[in-house]
């Protein structure tokens, strides 16, 4: 005989950038609730239960010590955790596929559907679980199934509850959400499944906040949410080229625009390219459902936004090469910022890792220097041939460089003491800013030669 759910008892599995963070700001809000978070990773889980957390992310480190060990729980024992806990969030990586059918576009699953199979034979009592790892649209059908094939008489609900965070601001994110989403079924047990999840929310997030849809609305927006996002990243890169053409400047078009409030002046800012590990991984899931749906003129027109954002990023080193007399062959160039953007330490599509590839094809030499993201450049250039510093101090990165590349917008950066760097390179010295972030009239009245993103560029060569 099934025993009935432990609602008191919330279960994570994957304890990554979505799993830790998530978790840790229900366990602070909700002191009642048992909030377990468990990987299979037992690199990740000691560093959960140590001093040195394995992300960084402003805010998190408080959250964390809050409530650990007290209501919040890291544990390599996922079978314990799944006999425990009565809702259990999934938040397992969810990848593009690399072989097979759909290689290159479709979402590869295959974690997300051991994790299923792991709670069916686990699962001594009736469950609800929760789809907090991006998915295709109607995942949570070939979910269903599998959990529903259990020969227990065990009864599993799927709700899908996909996270909108941002890295860099997750814990602002989290406890200030602009939404919660909840996708259920549209049956009694369904509904009354998403009611549950709704009132842990509850705690502290305002009701009118708690968004309720169907199950594949949910998966589906999450999806278009980030595609949205992505996509007026690429158009405003694709119009700081027209600007570079045209003398007209990207930042005053980017204002001049975002003050129509239809339009919204964020995510307007012109940059490199996006990185990160989700914008592309989910356009790329959306083009292929739209193939798979036969839908080829939709798949082509998203499929667009992330050939923008290659050509953003090869752009910029074009300029790079082109400006510095067409060749970097044995010039230092020195990297400030390797992460994807600012206040993370993550690198997953960063387009620092592009942009290092190709200037090291053409044989320059770098130096990198990035506060939080070293190790993980490290891993990321493995195997790459060609002259790589990694360095923690900005002005040891600048010595005898001829360039400076600024592609991760640290706040730091700013406030550098940009005297002392022009005196340490050589000179001509060359400054490309891939995020706009610097004084550009003032970094050219010391003698640099600036190239901005989607404005002219302030030389002392011709
Ligand atoms: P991640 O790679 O940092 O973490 C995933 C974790 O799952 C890893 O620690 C891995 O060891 C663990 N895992 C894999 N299979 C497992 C299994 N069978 N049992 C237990 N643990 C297992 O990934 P992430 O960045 O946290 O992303 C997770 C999901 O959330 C993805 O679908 C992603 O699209 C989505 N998402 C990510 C973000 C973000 O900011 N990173 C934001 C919103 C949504
Ligand atoms: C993004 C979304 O913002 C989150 O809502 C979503 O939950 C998450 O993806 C996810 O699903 O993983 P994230 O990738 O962490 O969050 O960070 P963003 O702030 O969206 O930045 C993504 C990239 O776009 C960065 O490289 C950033 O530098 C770039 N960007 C962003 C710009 O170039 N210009 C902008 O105006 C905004």
């Amino acid at each position: 005989m099934a025993s009935k759910t432990n609602d008191n008892v919330i279960l994570c599995i994957g304890a990554g950038y979505v799993g830790g963070p998530t978790m840790a700001v229900i366990a602070d809000k909700c002191p009642e609730i048992k909030v377990i978070v468990a990987d299979i990773n037992p690199e990740r889980i000691n560093a959960w239960n140590s001093d040195k957390l394995p992300i960084y992310e402003p805010g998190l480190d408080a959250v964390v010590k809050r409530a650990r060990n007290r209501n919040l729980f890291f544990t390599t024992d996922v079978a314990a955790s799944v006999r425990e806990a009565g809702l259990i969030f999934v938040s397992v990586n969810t990848p593009t596929k690399t072989f097979g059918i759909g290689a290159g576009k479709a979402a590869d699953l295959q974690y997300w559907e051991k994790t299923a199979r792991f709670i069916v034979e686990h699962a001594e009592s009736d469950k609800i679980v929760i789809e907090k790892s991006t998915l295709p649209v109607r995942t949570a059908e070939a979910m269903h199934r599998i959990l529903q094939s259990n020969s227990k008489g065990l009864n599993f609900e799927v709700l899908s509850n996909p996270e909108f965070m941002a890295e860099g601001t997750a814990i602002e994110d989290l406890e200030k959400p602009d939404r919660v989403l909840i996708g259920g079924m549209e049956t009694a047990s369904g509904r009354a499944a998403l009611e549950k999840l709704a009132s842990v929310y509850a705690h502290w997030v305002p009701q009118d906040r708690i968004l309720r849809t169907n199950v594949w609305s949910s998966e589906l927006s999450k999806l278009v949410a980030n595609a949205m996002l992505a996509q007026r990243v690429s158009s405003i890169n694709s119009i700081s080229m027209l600007c570079e053409k045209t003398d007209a400047d990207i930042t005053e078009v980017s204002k001049a625009v975002g003050m129509d409030s239809r339009v919204g002046s964020k995510f307007l800012k012109a940059g490199v390219g996006f990185g990160g590990s989700c914008f592309k991984k989910d356009i790329l899931n959306m083009v292929y459902l739209c193939e798979h749906y036969n839908l080829p003129e939709v798949a082509a027109y998203w499929e667009q936004v992330i050939k923008m954002n290659d050509c953003q990023e090869r752009n910029f080193v074009n300029k790079i090469i082109s400006n510095m007399f067409n060749t970097v062959a044995g010039k230092k160039i020195a990297i400030f910022g390797f992460a994807f953007k600012a206040d993370t330490g993550d690198t997953r599509e960063a387009p620092a890792i592009y942009v290092s590839k190709w200037l090291l094809d053409e044989k320059a030499e770098l130096a990198i220097f990035d506060p939080e993201a070293l190790p993980s450049a490290k891993k990321d250039l493995e195997g790459c041939k060609g002259k790589i510093e990694y360095v923690n101090d900005p002005y040891e990165a600048v010595k005898g460089a001829h360039a400076i590349a600024l592609i991760t917008d640290w706040k730091l950066f700013k406030s550098l003491d940009y005297d002392k760097i022009f005196s340490l390179m050589e000179k001509p010295s060359f400054i490309f800013d891939g995020r706009n972030i610097l004084d550009h009239e003032a970094l050219y009245k010391k003698g640099f030669n600036v190239f901005p993103l989607g404005k002219h560029s302030l030389t002392h060569l011709e």
